[in-house]
């Protein structure tokens, strides 16, 4: 019956299409928006937007598709786009959404982006992502860095650890918490989890320089120099002090370990600190945040876009009202509080943030003038899809998980990958 109806409303919408000019039908006031916050602090972040859009009258549909990175949300979205049903917007990383700008696929919100002075108040790294010669298809809500880690406080004081600042301090900070019975290193075995640690260890081993030349430039001898595989050695030592059941486990259970007390750290990107939000803890009290030992002063940022596609003239007001409300000062504060991450605008104050936020938004500030502010190459910012998802997160898994054996072998398999990619 249900089916029939549907059937019976599409042979109907099919007959008035060439009678009505679609720019006269009623807007739609509906936001159908593709993303992969499932996790409880992403949910909650996400409910801010909803609510605003609540009180002007949009009705929200949900298409939520989990795992961290968006590998899977990508693979809806595609399919989505390619059927002619693109949502009203889509969650996305850096150079996805670039390939979807040069295919044509997206709209253009440059009035509304120049009547609201977007380019003045989102750092120009970003404009990279957003803007397509000179036009807006996409905005930022945030501004994510992965070099973080995460730690539980209680654990912290129990073993008398201390902020790490090295690499090497970090390694003694995991020996003390193994030595005390605790699991040292919360870690969700994923592809994109993994490839997204090896970011920071990657700066941390060479410096935002080198991170700089292998990662944005590409420059081959880099990627296969000693500096990367002593990046790959630094990761293979963090291997020894996960749990044996780590292969798979989501981000936010890793997170969740961290927070109960059952593992001492995780690294991970600002999005862990909207799980420990969500379970009420408090910054400087239940946990702590620090850069990933040997990276601060540097930021390897994600930001979370939403990308509007080409849609009929009738969805076109609510692209409008998702834009305007993600790029509404008090929605990125209120969001990014709750998500964890810190605002893509630059105007907005940090004083309701905890003293993760407040350093995170002062990190920013600070990187962007010293030209540290760099795109994770795991999260897609630093690469197009196909060398960040496509060879990087399978080198660095394959490495992780003994597949391939020695760092010798993953340099080789890197710049292999990368160069058939191009
Ligand atoms: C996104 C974050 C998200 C995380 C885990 C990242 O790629 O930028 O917003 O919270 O994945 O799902």
């Amino acid at each position: 019956m249900k089916l029939r109806t549907t059937l019976l409303a599409g042979a109907m919408a099919a007959a008035f299409a060439g009678a009505i000019p679609v720019a006269q039908a009623a807007d739609v006031k509906e936001v159908q928006m593709l993303h992969w916050w499932t996790s409880g602090g992403e949910a909650a972040a996400l409910n801010v937007i909803k609510q605003y859009l609540a009180k002007e009258g949009y009705a929200w549909k949900d298409v939520p598709v989990a795992g961290g990175g968006g590998e899977a949300a990508m693979t809806t979205l595609k399919a989505m786009v390619a059927a002619g049903n693109p949502p009203t917007a889509s969650q996305i990383l850096g150079y996805f959404a670039l390939d979807y700008a040069e295919a044509g696929k997206l709209g253009d919100f440059t009035a509304l982006a120049k009547k609201e002075g977007w380019d003045k108040v989102v750092p120009t790294a970003l404009q990279k992502f957003t803007t397509t010669n000179g036009k807006w298809d996409a905005v930022p809500i945030n501004i994510h860095s992965v070099n973080w880690i995460w730690l539980n406080k209680a654990i912290m004081d129990k073993i008398g650890g201390t902020e790490p600042k090295t690499f090497d301090d970090f390694i003694a900070l995991l020996d003390k918490a193994k030595a005390a019975g605790v699991i040292p290193l919360a870690l969700g075995g994923q592809p994109w989890q993994e490839a997204t640690m090896f970011d920071s260890v990657v700066m941390s081993t060479g410096g935002p320089d080198f991170y700089k030349k292998a990662f944005i430039n590409l420059d081959e001898s880099a990627l296969k120099s000693d500096t990367m595989k002593k990046a790959f050695d630094n990761l293979a030592k963090l291997r020894a002090y996960t749990d044996p059941n780590f292969a798979g486990r989501d981000w936010n259970l890793a997170t969740a370990m961290v927070i109960k007390g059952d593992a001492l750290v995780q690294v991970m990107g600002d999005w862990a600190k909207g799980e420990f939000k969500a379970a009420n803890k408090e910054a400087g009290k239940d946990f702590l945040c620090y850069r990933f030992p040997g990276t601060d002063g540097s930021v390897i940022y994600n930001t979370d876009m939403f990308a509007f596609f080409k849609v009929s003239a009738d969805r076109q007001a609510a692209q409008t009202a998702l834009a305007d409300a993600s790029m509404n000062p008090e929605v990125q504060a209120a969001f990014n509080i709750i998500k964890g991450s810190v605002p893509a605008r630059t105007d907005v104050s940090d004083a309701g943030f905890d003293a993760c936020g407040k350093k995170g938004i002062a990190d920013v500030k600070a990187a962007n003038e010293k030209g540290t502010f760099v795109g994770s190459m795991a999260q897609n910012y630093a690469q197009p899809p196909a060398i960040g998802t496509g060879v990087y997160h399978d080198v660095v898994t394959k490495f992780f998980h003994g597949e391939i054996k020695t760092s010798d072998e993953a340099v080789a398999e890197l710049v292999k990958g990368i160069n058939n990619a191009k």
